[in-house]
């Protein structure tokens, strides 16, 4: 694999001297590519995006759940996992599934991690492909938006993307940059500068496409039961009656709900520099207020009033 990533860098690495550069939140730097930011040298980085529109190939059949980080991509992933998967791997079998001894994000992979795989995972002996991504919807490989293949797609409120973002960051930063503070974070955040940001771009770029079921962080909180009902209908795995009189629905819920998760991640990495439990702080919405100053907060809000002006998006 790391041969595998050297290749893909090397390649692409020359093109980055051409962009504009600033502050990262994890890494050094973020690069602006076709109007987004992004990491550099890391699996889910400029370099990979350039690759995988050199290169990725969709299938027709292809599910991708597609989401800023820090808006909920494990609890969709664990979902969507579950929901297309339930007849291998039923969730009150609760021993052996996967979402038991598994990070989720090892279940249900990112495109961005899936290039650099020597051998090709499990996803490529199923139908449906199931796909995670951070790519801006006009950034997407060409044969995605071509393939007309299903995307989901989950927003979470700015405020509490932020807040997880400042802490994911500094948890994940090298220590010798020393810690964040939440002004400067705030200060990255409302330039847009965040991993696959500007965030309100990328929201308005999903929520402007076709064929996109989109959903919020809020909403799947709120109301659980519906909207996993609604996801599973359109991944093509709609509950039977029976499965619904039989508990199946509540049971994917509890499987995939954040104390699960958190406790089957407490321990071990996702990969060398990821502790899994990293994904797993507060699971709430609204933590914003315990972070935000009433100054930040109310800057914020006219950014988004603005930005989502006329468009339906509540989160
Ligand atoms: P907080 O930092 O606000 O707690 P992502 O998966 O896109 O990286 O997003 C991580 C955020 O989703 C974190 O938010 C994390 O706690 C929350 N999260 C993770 N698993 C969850 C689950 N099963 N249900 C609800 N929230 C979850």
């Amino acid at each position: 694999e790391r041969a595998n990533m050297a290749l893909v860098f090397d390649r692409y690495r020359a093109k980055l001297t051409m962009l504009p550069k600033e502050k990262g939140w994890i890494t050094e730097n973020l690069y602006m590519y076709q109007g987004f930011w992004h990491q550099s040298s890391r699996r889910i980085s400029v370099e990979t995006l350039m690759a995988l529109q050199d290169t990725f190939k969709a299938h027709p059949t292809d599910i991708y759940l597609a989401t800023l980080p820090k808006s909920g991509t494990t609890w969709l992933k664990a979902l969507v996992f579950a929901l297309v998967n339930r007849n291998q791997y039923t969730y009150n079998c609760l021993s052996t599934h996967p979402l038991l001894v598994s990070n989720p994000h090892n279940c249900l992979p990112f495109i961005e991690t899936e290039i650099f795989r020597n051998t090709p995972t499990y996803v490529n002996g199923h139908s449906p492909r199931l796909f995670a991504t951070h790519i801006p919807y006009t950034s997407l490989p060409r044969s995605i938006l071509d393939s007309g293949c299903r995307l989901v797609y989950l927003c979470r409120n700015p405020k509490d993307v932020l807040v997880s973002m400042f802490h994911f960051a500094n948890k994940l930063r090298d220590k010798s940059r020393g810690l964040m503070t939440i002004a400067e974070a705030f200060d990255l955040f409302s330039k847009g500068v965040m991993p696959t940001g500007p965030y309100w771009d990328h929201v308005k770029g999903y929520h402007k496409a076709e064929n996109v079921f989109f959903l919020t962080y809020e909403d799947l909180k709120k109301d659980t039961v519906n909207n996993v009902k609604r996801l599973a209908k359109f991944v093509g795995h709609p509950f039977t009656e029976e499965e619904e009189a039989d508990g199946a629905v509540q049971g994917i819920i509890r499987l995939c709900s954040f104390e699960s998760l958190r406790e089957v991640n407490k321990h071990g990495y996702l990969r060398d520099d990821i502790p899994n439990d990293a994904f797993f702080r507060e699971g709430k919405v609204g933590d914003w207020t315990n972070h935000l100053t009433d100054e930040m907060s109310r800057i914020l809000d006219e950014i988004t009033e603005e930005k989502f002006y006329g468009l339906d998006i509540s989160c």
